[in-house]
């Protein structure tokens, strides 16, 4: 029977993966594990653990485990390593690949909205400014939000990450390096202020694009309503409805006022979901089919 194992099963992240893979029909035999576990041979890993957890971990496990799905940003900007959202780039997997990264919660929701028009339109700039939820900071940052006098509470705080030497945030920098990588669209522009708010669930983007052609706005609502796991709706969605929801849902779209090139539109999805354990349960499904049937 083929092993999967999560790593990191008390996390936010761990958890809710542990919920999406009881969703997948391939039979599979499922091991969870904690800080100070044994990890024993498996076919597939999924490290739900930070950064320093996940270098670490990799190296350890690598003759032990065919595939390890990696939640941390730890590997994501290595080249050869793909960087995998599956309704997007699933070629970049192959029989060669042992460890697949999946990507920063924000970046997934802005390339989920840009990948249904890649075909007809040219895009060449990006702008966004993200609204995102005290659930994409773990469970530290949820029992800070319940803390009495918690700076998050009914508030706007315009740093997540950590602050580099070029005054971007790292979170900045993966909206625009991640987009690259996942859209193998190595020149795009990517502009972007990333802001933790008050919500505690359900990460949301407002987003600008430019392209080289004029704007279709029906064209567009089609395309996104006829790609996987994607939503428009002319209605106002908020990330409480969001929440909880597989979907990654877009709402307000319009062109610009001056330039028919340009349209701004809002996203709202589930960062723990389709930002995370949703995405690593449809890697770990493309696995089971492509390598274990
Ligand atoms: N939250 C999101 O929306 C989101 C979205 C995309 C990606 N990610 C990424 O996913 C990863 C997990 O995030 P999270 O939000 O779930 O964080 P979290 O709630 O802090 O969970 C991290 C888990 O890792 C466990 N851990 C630490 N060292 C370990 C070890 N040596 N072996 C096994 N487990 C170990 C911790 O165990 P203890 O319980 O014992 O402390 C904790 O349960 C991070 O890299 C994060 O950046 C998160």
């Amino acid at each position: 029977m083929t092993t999967v194992g999560i790593i990191g099963i008390n996390g936010m992240v761990g958890r809710n993966v542990q919920a999406q893979l009881q969703k997948i029909k391939h039979p599979f035999e499922l091991k969870t594990f904690g800080r100070n576990d044994e990890i024993p041979a498996l076919d597939i890993a999924v490290l739900c653990t930070d950064n320093p957890v996940s270098a670490a971990l990799v190296p350890q496990l690598k003759d032990r485990v065919r595939f390890m799905v990696d939640m941390s940003s730890q590997f994501r900007m290595t080249p050869r390593i793909p960087l995998v959202i599956p309704e997007i780039n699933p070629q970049t997997i192959t029989g060669d690949t042992h460890l697949i990264a999946s990507p920063n919660c924000t970046t997934t929701g802005l390339v989920m909205s840009l990948a249904p028009l890649r075909d007809f339109y040219h895009i060449q700039e990006i702008f966004f400014c993200s609204y995102q939820a005290i659930s994409g900071g773990g469970k530290k940052l949820l029992d800070d939000f319940h803390t009495l006098g918690s700076l998050y509470a009914e508030n706007c705080v315009p740093l997540i990450g950590s602050i580099q030497d070029n005054g971007h945030t790292s979170e900045e920098l993966k909206g625009l390096y991640e987009t690259r990588k996942i859209m193998d669209w190595p020149q795009v522009k990517v502009y972007c202020h990333t802001v933790r708010v008050g919500v505690e669930n359900s990460h949301s983007l407002g987003i600008t694009i430019k392209a080289q052609e004029n704007f279709d706005l029906e064209q567009v609502k089609k395309l996104w309503n006829s790609f996987p796991h994607l939503a428009y709706s002319d209605d106002i969605i908020t990330p409480k409805q969001a929440s909880g929801k597989e979907e990654t849902f877009i709402c307000r779209l319009r062109v610009d006022v001056e330039d028919p090139k340009i349209i701004h539109y809002f996203v709202t999805f589930d960062n723990l979901l389709k930002g995370a354990a949703m995405n690593g349960r449809q890697i770990v499904e493309l696995l089971l089919e492509r390598f274990f049937k």
